[in-house]
This record gives structure tokens, sequence and C-alpha cells, in this order.
């Protein structure tokens, strides 16, 4: 039995975060097998610690293949100890970003190469790719605004500090992957209010798991 892949992506300050941890609890609520959340960089111990080297601000040597293979390297021990078991079980997968990160962060906002980056991502995972991804999409200078606001009481990690340039080719990379996956990538109008962003999400999400036979009548 093959469970559902699903992942949400965005730039920072998108809102992913929040709509993750709300779409979590809400599908607890209505699917028929386990929900797996999770996130990247990270999702499991070895791959958090990984994450830990990459996002520390005061990493400012590291190199940029450095980078993208640690988050490569984070995303293989995630995938083979988390969420591979969990799809052969059976059960429903929500991440907080996934390959298409890497692609937009490092292939473009890094100006490594999209096809590079793809290309580890390939050896990495073994060719997993998500059911569906929900792209929250949202201007990158609304995003880091959101960020620094005085709500938001944390500290920037090392990629958000970079350049508005970085962010802005971020997601231009982000709008090309959605052109060229039509079917998998929804995009969500993520300026929204929380609310609207979570009750689109929520319909596309149903959507899929009618399909796929994963929700309680
Ligand atoms: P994330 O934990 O999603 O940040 P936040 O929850 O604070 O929005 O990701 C941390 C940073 O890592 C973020 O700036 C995006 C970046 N990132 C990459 O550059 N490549 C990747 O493959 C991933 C997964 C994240």
């Amino acid at each position: 039995m093959q469970g559902l892949f699903i992942t949400v992506e965005g730039p920072d300050g998108s809102g992913k975060t929040s709509l993750v941890k709300e779409l979590s609890r809400q599908l607890e609520e209505i699917l028929t097998v386990p929900l797996l959340t999770t996130r990247e960089p990270g999702g499991s111990q070895i791959a958090e610690k990984i994450r830990e080297v990459i996002i520390d601000p005061n990493h400012q040597e590291m190199d940029d293949r450095t980078e993208a293979l640690l988050f490569a390297a984070g995303r293989r021990q995630h995938v083979t100890e988390k969420i591979r078991p969990a799809l052969e079980a059976g059960q429903v997968v929500l991440c907080d970003r996934f390959v298409d990160s890497s692609i937009a962060y490092q292939g473009a906002g890094r100006k490594i190469g999209v096809k590079e980056v793809a290309s580890i991502n390939q050896f990495a995972t073994e060719n997993l790719v998500p059911d569906l991804t929900l792209y929250l999409d949202v201007d990158a200078q609304v995003g880091l605004n959101r960020i620094g606001s005085k709500e938001s009481n944390r500290e920037k990690d090392r990629l958000e500090l970079e350049a508005i340039s970085f962010h802005n080719r971020v997601r231009a990379a982000y709008l090309t992957l959605l052109e060229e996956n039509p079917e998998r990538i929804q995009l969500i109008d993520a300026s929204q209010t929380m609310e609207a962003v979570l009750k689109d999400s929520l319909t596309i999400v149903e959507n899929k798991l009618q399909t796929f036979g994963l929700l309680e009548d």
C-alpha cells in the first residue's frame, strides 16, 4: 500500500509553518490513516543536527555547494528514516518544504543551477516526488517584512539574512516550477488572511485525499 505525500512550499514569511500546523490539526480529524507531519531542513534527529549547521547565522564562510549538499544530505536521512517508511505503511505525510526549496534557494537563489541541484536531490531521494505541493505565493519583500515585524519575535536565520535580490530569485524559481508542474503544484495566494489561506489549502488537499480514498465519510 502506498500513502500520499504532500509538501508545502513558499518564500520566507509566506506563513507555511502556521499553515502546516493548522492543516495538520484539521487533517487528523478527517483522515482514515495516520498522518506524519514533518519539516525540512530537519525532520529526524540527524537531519535536525544538519539543519543547525546550515542555518547558523555565524556560518558566513559556508560555500554554496556545501550548503546544497548539506540540504540534500539531511533530506536523504529524513526520507530514509521517516518519509518512505510512512508512505510504505500507507500513511499521509505532510512536509514543510522539500526538494522544490533546494531548487529555488540553492539552484536559483545561490545561482548554482536548477539542473545541478535537481540532480543531487534525485540522488538523495531516489526520485521521490510529492503527490501534491501547496505553493504559498507572496511577494518576497512582503514575506521578509512579516519575519522582521514586531509580532514575530525571532532571529533571522542565515538564509533569511540574504539580500532582497536573492529572495526575488527564489520566488521567480518557484513560479517557474509551478508552470512546469501544473498537476502537482497548486498555487495559494499567501497575501490573504491566514483563514483564507487555510480554507483554500483544505479544499485542495481534501480533493486529493478524496481521490485516494483517504477521507472519512
Ligand atoms: P525553514 O525552517 O522553512 O524556515 P522558516 O520556518 O524559518 O521559514 O527553512 C530554513 C531556511 O532554509 C529557509 O530560509 C529556507 C531554507 N531552505 C533552503 O535554502 N533549501 C532547502 O532545501 C530547504 C529545505 C530550506
